[in-house]
């Protein structure tokens, strides 16, 4: 098999470098496994770009990273306008924050046909594609356009909303239908999956069969895959990284104190504001608490030309602020607030070190934090989750501390619970959560997609063609390989 994997944002096997994205940070050990191409967004403009792709290309383990630079007239509308402010907001079910322009979608639809004319380069008799995420709803609809044939897959990160809500973002039913290019579609829950059929059915009147819908593209089948990692490597990166002088400073810096640990980008459907708040009221209700445990949240900062997001970060700081003001002493701060990213092996050590992991979201695909949380802890002393009933990995965590993100005193309970947890229970939920990480890794993940889109498209109509003549790439196409020495074009 030819494998050529696509997302918007891709990931560089640079040892530590800050890793932003759960989905890149996911794919990079597996992708780098498998010998695939992996395409994406170079995270550069160009001008005139729509005519002519350029691609940097390097090795990435046994196959090879692409990274396009995107056309520059698109860029904007495309990425922070329908991707972000329409999609993103609508897939976490946020649909009051839906801000575009009709250009936007323009846009949108204008980049994922520059991207299937860029992967025309990389399609080969046996090429197996497999497209990522929602920035590239309808790339597969614009590969078929082209004349491929070829087996194409798409994994929903994110999760997939209610039909009403969907319903609130434009061009909804023209985005759905062009879906249905795709051979299989995946998503991280079987909510997630349901609410997708629930729309085929209800808004396209189109007929489903377990869980195969046909449409004018043929049959695509619709099922659940929820997304790991490595356990077993996280844990031993988590043991090897307590001697990195990030995390033992921080060890050092504690006292005798219990800490809590948040991990995540700032964004609203993190639940960022009401775990503060949560902290803050835990102080309030239990004031014995005080100078004996803190926070370290870290909140790397994200799409900030958005408004939504923009306001966020000021919230947040002063947030912060207001609540160290309250609680805080001369010689001791409640929430120590970082906006700084770090790399997979210094936050592994991180993980390790205090004794309570906060992951709560209003709303998430999966949330790989809580499951790497889990993995990198002492299996001699674990320490506890408290994790969000809305994040797809409460499927699988629910030995944790499970929360609603939206009760701010039972947060608040929740996370005192969790500090004074004896090391007896903390050992069974840790075991119980360990056997399902295990039972789920990236690479059975990754094994599990492509085995189902092979049958998937071996069963659907869309087969019929695959035997085409595929004509050599454009001669002259700009293409750049610079090796794996990791140089990047300026
Ligand atoms: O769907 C989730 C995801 O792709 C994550 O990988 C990542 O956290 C985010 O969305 C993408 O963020 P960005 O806009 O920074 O690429």
């Amino acid at each position: 098999m030819n494998l050529v994997v696509v997302s918007n944002r891709v990931a560089r096997a640079i040892a530590n470098e800050p890793m932003t994205g759960g989905l890149a940070a996911a794919l990079l050990p597996v992708v780098e496994k498998s010998g695939a191409i992996w395409v994406g967004s170079s995270g550069r403009v160009r001008e005139g770009a729509q005519k002519e792709p350029f691609a940097e290309i390097e090795a990435l383990g046994a196959g090879a990273l692409a990274m396009l630079d995107l056309p520059a007239a698109h860029y904007g509308g495309y990425y922070e306008g329908f991707a972000n402010s329409a999609l993103w907001p609508a897939l976490h079910s946020r649909s009051d924050l839906i801000r575009v322009s009709p250009d936007d979608y323009q846009s949108y639809r204008e980049v994922n046909a520059f991207m299937a004319r860029a992967l025309m380069r990389f399609r080969k008799p046996e090429t197996v594609f497999w497209v990522q995420d929602y920035h590239f709803l309808a790339l597969g609809a614009e590969l078929r356009d082209l004349g491929v044939r070829h087996p194409i897959g798409f994994f929903l990160h994110t999760p997939w909303p209610a039909r009403t809500v969907i319903g609130g973002v434009p061009h909804h039913r023209e985005l759905v239908e062009a879906m249905l290019a795709y051979d299989l579609i995946g998503f991280q829950t079987d909510d997630d999956c349901d609410n997708f059929l629930g729309y085929l059915r209800s808004d396209l009147g189109l007929p489903i069969e377990n869980g195969v819908v046909t449409s004018r593209y043929g049959k695509s089948r619709c099922a659940v895959f929820p997304i790991g990692i490595d356990p077993e490597k996280f844990a031993l990166q988590a043991a090897r990284a307590v001697s990195h002088p990030d995390v033992s400073r921080l060890r050092r810096s504690l006292n005798g104190e219990k800490l809590a640990i948040g991990v995540d980008r700032v964004d609203y459907t993190k639940g960022l504001v009401n775990r503060i708040e949560a902290f803050d009221r835990m102080l309030t209700m239990q004031p014995q608490l005080k100078r004996t445990v803190s926070l370290l949240q870290i909140a790397t900062l994200s799409r900030g030309t958005i408004e939504a997001y923009g306001n966020l970060q000021s919230e947040l700081a002063q947030l912060v602020g207001e609540v160290n003001g309250r609680h805080g002493e001369a010689d001791w701060t409640p929430i120590r607030y970082l906006n700084k990213g770090f790399s997979q092996t210094v936050l592994a050590g991180l993980y390790r070190t205090p004794h309570v992991g906060i992951v709560t979201p209003l709303h998430d695909g999966m949330n790989l934090v809580a499951k790497e949380y889990v993995a990198a802890q002492n299996p001699a002393h674990p320490c506890v989750l408290v994790l969000s009933k809305f994040a797809g990995a409460a499927n699988e965590l629910d030995a944790s501390l499970l929360v609603n993100p939206h009760d701010i005193e039972g947060m608040a309970r929740a996370i005192a619970v969790a500090f004074s947890m004896p090391l007896a229970e903390r050992r069974m939920r840790w075991e119980a959560m360990m056997t399902k990480l295990r039972a789920g890794t990236i690479q059975q993940w990754f094994v599990d997609f492509l085995d189902a889109l092979q049958d998937a498209h071996a069963a659907g109509e869309k087969s019929d063609a695959i035997d085409e003549v595929v004509p050599d790439p454009p001669a002259g196409w700009p293409l750049r390989s610079v090796g794996s020495t990791g140089a990047r074009r300026q």
